[in-house]
């Protein structure tokens, strides 16, 4: 039986914090699902890490769609949260409620996750009536990033930290089952925990949250590209697999690579008849 969204609730109840990451494929997945991770989030982030775009608007619903079937594949515990790409849930409620539902019809997710407060409650809302778990997302929402202007902390003015109040008000009351918080300062994002009965799961928002989530190529340092101020590297990956290629390169222009232990062997007098 996976994690569900009243299991992740319940968490924030009992004062236990909540870890999440991103997966992108099967093999990752399954990794994250043995340690535990009780949420796996198929971030609309693979845009830049697996497909090498700037930001993560080209991203289409057949895309997270493909990526998420291979995550569930790979995984027994976790709740899959698939992440609702641009301009999938802008356009109209139905629009919005459709795709939502893609992602667990045809993917097999358990949850969706959505950008923005205020503005997305009613959909929201329409989603969650409809049987499927939502996650909201606000402060710097990668989606809106050509509005942003570029990746900034997000709630620093009085109006914007009220306006992010308000937003993570709206997505509780619209029947959310937890908010991402992205790009926060420190007391606002604690605020703001406290202030919804909802977990927040940041990103850059400090420790003050219920819950942290992180892109995995961040903190195995497999994302060469560059390392946002919120992520901690555990691993250098990029390092390992530089040198293990850089072995595997070597010894086939050596001819040491493939050995016997690599190899297989044949009856010669089959051999021998050929000849
Ligand atoms: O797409 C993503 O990976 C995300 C997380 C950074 C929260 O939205």
């Amino acid at each position: 039986m996976r994690i569900t969204a009243n299991q992740i609730r319940g968490m924030k109840q009992k004062g236990e914090k909540i870890a999440m990451l991103t997966a992108y494929d099967y093999s990752t997945a399954k990794i994250v699902d043995g340690i535990g991770v009780p949420l796996i989030l198929v971030g609309d982030s693979l845009g830049m890490v697996v497909l090498g775009y700037e930001t993560p608007i080209p991203v289409t619903m057949e895309v997270m769609l493909h990526h998420t079937k291979a995550v569930v594949r790979g995984t027994k515990q976790a709740m899959i949260v698939g992440d609702m790409p641009f301009m999938t849930y802008h356009t109209s409620v139905d629009d919005a409620l459709r795709n939502a539902a893609r992602f667990i019809q045809e993917a097999g997710a358990q949850a969706i996750k959505l950008e923005g407060g205020v503005t997305v409650a009613e959909k929201v809302r329409r989603i969650v009536e409809c049987g499927i778990p939502v996650m909201g997302h606000i402060g710097l929402t990668p989606q809106s990033i050509n509005q942003f202007g570029g990746y900034r902390v997000q709630g620093r003015t009085p109006e914007a930290a009220v306006k992010m109040l308000k937003d993570a008000q709206a997505l509780e009351e619209a029947g959310a089952f937890a908010v991402v918080l992205e790009t926060v300062p420190t007391p606002l994002a604690t605020l703001i925990s406290q202030k919804i009965s909802i977990p927040t799961i940041g990103i850059g928002a400090g420790v003050g949250c219920d819950g942290q989530v992180q892109v995995i190529n961040d903190i195995l340092g497999s994302y060469t590209d560059f390392v946002p101020k919120h992520a901690k590297q555990y691993a250098k990956l990029a390092d390992i697999m530089s040198s293990a290629i850089a072995e595997y390169y070597n010894e086939v222009k050596a001819g040491t690579f493939p050995t016997e232990k690599q190899s297989f062997s044949m009856d010669e007098s089959i051999l021998a008849g050929l000849k």
